[in-house]
């Protein structure tokens, strides 16, 4: 039988990549989304992955739709957090609706994507946990001190899961994807985006793929000892 994945934000930029990848790895992947029903269906159809629509940032909403992807498709075994958005200015016009969005989406979405599986992966002695945080929670970004605080935060969520689900068969780790060719990037003002790929030394932005086969690898068997790690993957923009 086949692993189940549920990967959130899975129908778009890199979640997306993630949800194909590890299908093409013989996972069974559920994909959830927010709100882009038409991206949601049209991925569905191409893919043949399965989406379900609930906001991560909501505690209740993502347990009741971990309990229906577990009831439809059986237990998760990998959890790939990786919803998140900007709302990106700086500090100074930084309003307190675009700090709390993205901490709800970003920080407490990751506990709420985690916690409902969190039961279950210890009860079976196995479990693999992803979170997608960011460059910039290692370095921090003009205009995201919204964005860099939960990035980092989730660095920190990932090392201490990491010795909590050591002893009971769980990994946590994280990735930190540099810029990638994704609409959230491409959302960045034109001159401002060149400015920073001139800044990363493989002169290039990242592939989805790129940072899907990375997850692929991190909740493998292979990787069992590998826990708590944060694995850069930005083009050496920054070395930690
Ligand atoms: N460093 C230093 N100064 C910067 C800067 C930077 N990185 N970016 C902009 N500035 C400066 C501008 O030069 C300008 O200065 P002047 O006023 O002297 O000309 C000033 O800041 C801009 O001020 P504004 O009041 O005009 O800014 P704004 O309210 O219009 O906001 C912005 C513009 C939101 C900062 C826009 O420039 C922007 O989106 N920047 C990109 C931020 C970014 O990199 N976000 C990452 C998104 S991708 C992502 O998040 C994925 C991931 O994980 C990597």
């Amino acid at each position: 039988m086949s692993r189940i994945a549920l990967v959130t934000g899975g129908s778009r930029g890199i979640g997306a990549a993630i949800s194909t990848t590890l299908k093409d790895k013989g996972y069974t992947v559920a994909a959830t989304y927010a709100g882009n029903d038409e991206a949601a269906a049209k991925f569905t159809e191409e893919t043949g992955i399965k989406t379900y629509k609930w906001n991560v940032a909501d505690y209740d909403a993502s347990k009741a739709g971990i309990e229906q992807v577990e009831a439809e498709l059986g237990p998760i075994e990998a959890v790939v957090a990786n919803a998140g958005i900007t709302r990106d200015a700086p500090f100074h016009k930084m309003t307190p609706d675009q700090w709390n969005e993205v901490i709800a989406t970003n920080l407490t979405g990751v506990f709420n994507t985690i916690h409902p599986v969190w039961p279950g992966m210890r009860e079976r002695k196995f479990g693999r946990v992803v979170v997608i945080s960011s460059i910039n929670g290692q370095k921090g970004q003009f205009a995201q001190v919204n964005y860099a605080a939960t990035k980092a935060g989730d660095l920190g969520i990932v090392k201490s899961l990491a010795q909590e689900g050591a002893r009971a068969g769980i990994t946590a780790n994280a990735i930190c994807p540099g810029y990638i060719a994704t609409d959230m990037v491409m959302a960045v003002p034109e001159k401002v985006r060149e400015s920073i790929i001139a800044q990363i030394p493989a002169g290039r932005l990242g592939e989805p793929e790129e940072i899907a086969r990375a997850v692929a690898f991190l909740v493998s068997d292979d990787a069992g000892f590998i826990n708590g790690s944060t694995i850069s993957a930005n083009g050496a923009q920054f070395v930690v």
